[in-house]
């Protein structure tokens, strides 16, 4: 079946990234010069997926503005002549249906998915992290759509990862069975040193079936208090078949400081205005911290 829909989780609190997510969602912080959460509904909509959900908490007001219509903005932008621009903005809150859902209380990623349930109906549906930015040439989103295709389960998006940070992330258990692709027998959340069942981490995209709301349904909090989504996955893993796939594509994770200025620099060099200044510039600054 078809994927049709997105969910976007962005209730989180940020507090590896304070104190800039007092205020304002880390989701809205911007790379270059589009918010995190722009990149995400642009990987979601070139996968083909037309509707989305966005968990939201505090601070929702600007996740819901910069995605709605700026009449005033516009008019200022045609009276300016300003026409690239201005069709820049527009395309923005045309760009898909979305949709918001308030999760009252961070309880963790797992409560956050269950919130959709409604949204989501009987369907698989795909799950994006906003703080996992993916630059790749085929959409992460729809790598990860034709495994589904292909094999019918839920899927996982995972990559390998330094052993010194495999305790930040869900850990898998699980066999190849073609290039690229895991079986998937069980799944650990942010894994002690030494208790990792191997070096592949799953990272911020999924899809999933839609028996995974009768597991969240009861779970109880993991690791950090929190309702773990691993740990839901870990129990879909027992009861169908869950397959992982190690997508193709450079991820940034943004809601880490280091891992948001490599994504800004990054983006920043592929970016055909800047790119020769801003070379220039890194070459002259580097030096005088070396
Ligand atoms: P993270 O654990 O990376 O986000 O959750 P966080 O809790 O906001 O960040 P730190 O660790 O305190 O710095 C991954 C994604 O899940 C969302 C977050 O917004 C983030 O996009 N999330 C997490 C929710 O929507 N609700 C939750 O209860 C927890």
């Amino acid at each position: 079946m078809k994927i049709k829909k997105a969910v976007i989780p962005a209730a989180g609190f940020g507090t590896r990234f304070l104190p800039a997510t007092k205020a304002q969602p880390k989701e809205m912080f911007p790379i270059v010069d589009k918010p995190a959460l722009q990149y995400i509904v642009e990987e979601v909509v070139d996968s083909g997926i037309e509707e989305i959900l966005v968990i939201i908490g505090r601070n929702k007001e600007t996740i819901e503005n910069h995605f709605d219509r700026s009449i005033e903005l516009e008019l200022e932008l045609e009276r300016r002549g300003e026409l690239e621009l201005l069709e820049d903005i527009q395309r923005i809150s045309h760009m898909a249906k979305i949709h918001y859902i308030r999760q009252s209380q961070p309880l963790g990623l797992g409560h956050a998915i269950y919130c959709a349930r409604e949204f989501v109906g009987d369907e698989a549906f795909a799950v994006l992290l906003p703080d996992d930015i993916i630059y790749s040439s085929r959409p992460c989103i729809a790598q990860m759509i034709h495994i589904y295709d292909k094999y019918g389960g839920s899927v996982l998006g995972v990559k390998e990862m330094e052993d010194d940070i495999l305790c930040k992330y869900g850990n898998l258990q699980g066999e190849i069975i073609e290039d690229r692709v895991y079986r998937v027998d069980g799944l650990i959340e942010k894994p002690k040193i030494g208790e990792n069942y191997s070096n592949i981490s799953v990272l911020g995209r999924y899809i999933i079936t839609p028996a995974i709301f009768h597991i969240l349904e009861d779970l109880e909090p993991g690791i950090d208090g929190e309702i773990q989504l691993t740990d839901g996955l870990d129990r879909l893993a027992q009861i169908e078949d869950v397959y992982a796939y190690r997508f193709e594509g450079i991820r940034y994770d943004i809601g880490d400081k280091f891992g948001f200025l490599e994504a800004n620099v990054e983006f920043a060099l592929r970016d055909e205005e800047i790119r020769h200044r801003f070379i220039k510039y890194l070459d002259r600054v580097v030096k005088n911290y070396r």
